[in-house]
């Protein structure tokens, strides 16, 4: 990794700030050298390296002085203190004005390598933190996450702000909103982005199976353990593991979770042995948390374990402002997984974007584009582009809407009243839109229903 990375060291004695400079080529990092304070800022204006490592006591301006300069006008390098014996207390003062870290002399070169290489990772990690943090400021994106609506903003500020450290999030949402972009957008924000990001989706692992994915297994362990197997904790290890869908877990297997979560050690199934494990858990769920706590199927400790942070992914009707940058964004993305060249829409069919519900939100809307851009080869989707079927409900789902002779008038209202709640999701702003009668006309019948239940 070092290979022509500039460090500079920074050292009164000749003897040392050679050996240490022989030392660092070795590794191959791109050494230059300066014998004091002075010369080593004139050395940073011109040579521009990304670490200093500096010794403490020096003449004319002294290694404090010298991390306060570099603080100050080269904020962007990073700075390793060294100190001799008994010096401990500058030596924390040096990391309190922002200083990587501090080595006492005599340096222990394995010591050096390892604390050189973490330094140059966050380094690293800051820098795409900033970049970020630029990105999202003047183009309103964070990563591969678009919106420009304040609500979006919000939640964007909230991902870059969670994203450096090692804290649980819950990411929370409808289905399609982006939770799992979410998810990946702070681990790639962070300083494990060179690591592992692990997805376990527990709604679509058999319960049997369940532990053994978490924890993983020895050969044997059960029937049908035909080999060794890692489970995603130690696949994830030193990055981040994200458990998608966490409230259909098995409730059994929460509580196992909980205890890694707590010892951040997991011993696989059919093993004596504990591993310990350095992951960053993130989890999400298209539930209301505080309704799957209530109904049993979430675990209250393990919740509160997970839950450090939320993060609301707000559902897309409620941020239709961004569907021209949401258009855009997942148009140029489709454009290039199908060899395609549309370019926008037309005002017709923004018009009919606008006046829906997206009960799929994000996914929902990716998917419509992407039926319409295969039959569309010119560069603007137009309104016949648009399946028919936009904004109906998918067949699965009128089951409860079957309508024959016989049925009274009354009776297949009502049925078409539920049925359209059902597929709006109890949104009954919506339903009342869709079905073009009043909210408080709709209100008025839902409470005649609720007065003659039908069986
Ligand atoms: N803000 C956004 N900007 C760009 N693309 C988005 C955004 N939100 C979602 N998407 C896209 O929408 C699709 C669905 O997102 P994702 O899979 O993250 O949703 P989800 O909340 O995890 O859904 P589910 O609950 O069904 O698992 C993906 O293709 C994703 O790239
Ligand atoms: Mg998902």
């Amino acid at each position: 990794m070092p290979r022509g990375v500039r460090v500079l060291v920074v050292d009164d004695e000749a003897a040392e700030r050679e050996g240490l400079a022989t030392l660092l080529d070795s590794w191959g990092y791109d050494t230059s050298v300066a014998a004091d304070g002075r010369e080593a800022l004139e050395r940073i204006q011109t040579g521009n390296p990304r670490v200093v490592i500096s010794d403490l006591r020096m003449p004319h301006l002294d290694g404090m002085e010298l991390l306060k300069q570099v603080r100050q006008e080269h904020s962007a390098v990073a700075f390793i203190m060294l100190t001799g014996q008994g010096t401990i207390d500058e030596a924390v003062a040096a990391t309190k004005l922002g200083a990587y870290t501090f080595l006492e002399k005599p340096l222990d070169p394995n010591r050096l390598r390892v604390e050189l290489e973490n330094c140059l990772k966050q380094q690293d990690s800051e820098r795409r933190l900033e970049i970020a943090h630029r990105r999202l400021r003047d183009a309103g994106i964070l990563g591969n996450l678009v919106g420009q609506s304040k609500r979006m903003q919000e939640v964007l500020s909230l991902i870059a702000q969670v994203a450096p450290s090692s804290a649980s999030v819950l990411i929370t949402g409808e289905s399609g909103t982006g939770k799992e972009l979410a998810a990946r957008t702070i681990h790639e924000l962070s300083p494990r982005a060179s690591k592992p990001f692990v997805a376990v989706n527990c709604a679509a692992i058999p319960e049997t199976l369940m532990e053994s994915e978490i924890l993983g297994h020895e050969k044997g362990a059960f029937t049908g353990a035909m080999e060794r197997r890692a489970g995603c904790f130690e696949l994830a290890d030193g990055g981040t593991l994200l458990l998608d869908e966490i409230g259909e877990m098995p409730i059994a297997t929460q509580a196992k979770l909980l205890r890694v979560l707590e010892d951040s050690k997991v011993r696989r199934l059919g093993s004596k042995t504990e591993i310990s494990v350095d992951v960053r858990v993130l989890a999400a769920t298209n539930k209301i948390p505080e309704e799957a706590l209530a109904k049993g199927q979430l675990r209250s400790d393990l919740y509160y374990r997970l839950n450090v942070v939320q993060i609301f992914m707000p559902p897309l009707r409620e941020h239709l402002e961004d569907l021209p940058d949401l258009i855009a964004a997942l148009l140029e993305d489709l454009n290039r997984k199908h060899g395609r060249r549309v370019k926008w829409v037309e005002d017709e069919v923004l018009d009919m974007f606008r006046n829906y519900s997206w009960p799929g939100n994000v996914r929902e809307l990716r998917n419509v584009l992407e039926r319409a851009i295969l039959v569309q080869p010119g560069d603007v989707l137009r309104r016949e582009n648009i399946p028919k079927t936009f904004g109906l409900p998918p067949p699965s789902v009128d089951n409860g809407l079957t309508l024959r002779p016989g049925l009274t008038v009354a009776e297949a209202e009502r049925r078409l009243i539920l049925e359209t709640l059902n597929f709006t999701r109890n949104n009954k702003t919506r339903a009342a839109e869709m079905l073009g009668i009043s909210l408080k006309t709709l209100h008025n019948k839902l409470k005649e229903y609720e007065s003659q239940p039908q069986n």
